[in-house]
């Protein structure tokens, strides 16, 4: 049987992608960033997982503002990076994993949630950036990618408590699929950041390290935060962060903080990043 075997959490800030593609990661700015990746990477390298269900959100590069889905599953045999900004990065193509993903749709949309199913999809920042920080530059990704991507660009996006909940049935079809595979759950964007507006530039230390406590500690507390908080206190794409517990909601209610990374700025965000297992 297929089984999930960690959860990841990290930030997808395009400028790390953009740093790594020009050879800039060794610079002084992007160093610290990159220093917080190199347990993991060692780490995934060690754990050699078969399947990431890649939660994370496209920035209008797949989906226009035509069809914004709230939650949907890339079903494709592969996926082309495609970016907004900086254009699609020079990263290898992402293979997919149709046979899984098909049946987490099924499992996952018989448990009541409505995901979009989709056949050709291309990937973005959101999707290859968090690639590129654990698995460095390869010529061919070491794994299978199923991408799942949630709607937190366009009011409104799901409830927290949605995510946490989608993550369970996720794990509950992952454990149903008949055959020997390793699945690792990666939660994508955040922390603290705010792009636009009069709090463009708004981070908050305090608030993100206190929300990653919880989200390890007590998700079922964090799943009921309200949007209106995570505006407030962690500016507005903070809201990424309802995609952390969708990861956080396919574990055990009690984790082990395996590795956990955070650091203040890279552009205009936060980076947070963390690693659990489930405790037996
Ligand atoms: C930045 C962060 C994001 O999450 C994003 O999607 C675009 C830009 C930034 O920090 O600049
Ligand atoms: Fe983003």
């Amino acid at each position: 049987m297929a089984r999930i075997t960690a959860g990841i959490a990290t930030s997808h800030v395009p400028a790390i992608g953009a740093a790594l593609d020009n050879g800039r990661a060794g610079e002084p700015y992007w160093k610290p960033v990159f220093a917080g990746y190199e347990f993991s990477r060692q780490w995934l390298a060690e754990r050699k997982p078969d399947v990431v269900v890649l939660v994370y959100n496209d920035h209008a590069s797949a989906f226009s503002l035509d069809i914004v889905p709230t939650f949907a599953i890339g079903c494709a045999a592969s996926f082309q990076p495609a970016d907004e900004g900086w254009g699609p990065r020079p990263v290898p193509i992402v293979e997919g994993h149709p046979e899984l993903a098909l049946h987490i749709a099924q499992s996952v949309i018989q448990q009541d949630f409505d995901l979009t199913i989709i056949n050709r999809m291309d990937v973005d920042h959101g999707l290859t950036v968090p690639m590129s920080l654990l698995f460095g530059q390869p010529q061919r990704w070491p794994v299978r990618v199923i991408p799942l991507a949630v709607n937190v660009v366009l009011y409104p996006p799901p409830s927290g408590r949605r995510c946490f909940e989608l993550g369970k049935a996720i794990r509950r079809a992952v454990e149903s699929f008949d055959e020997d595979l390793d699945v690792e759950v990666w939660g994508t964007g955040g922390m603290s950041h705010q792009l636009h507006g009069p709090r463009a530039g708004l981070i908050n230390r305090e608030w993100d390290n206190h929300w990653l406590d919880r989200l390890i500690e007590d998700p079922e507390a964090v799943s009921r935060i309200p949007h209106v908080e995570y505006l407030r206190e962690a500016g507005s794409e903070g809201v990424e962060l309802v995609m952390w517990l969708i990861m956080r909601g396919a574990l055990d209610p009690r984790v082990r903080t395996v590795h956990r990374f955070y650091h203040v700025p890279a552009s205009n965000t936060a980076v947070g990043h963390v690693i659990l297992e489930n405790e037996e």
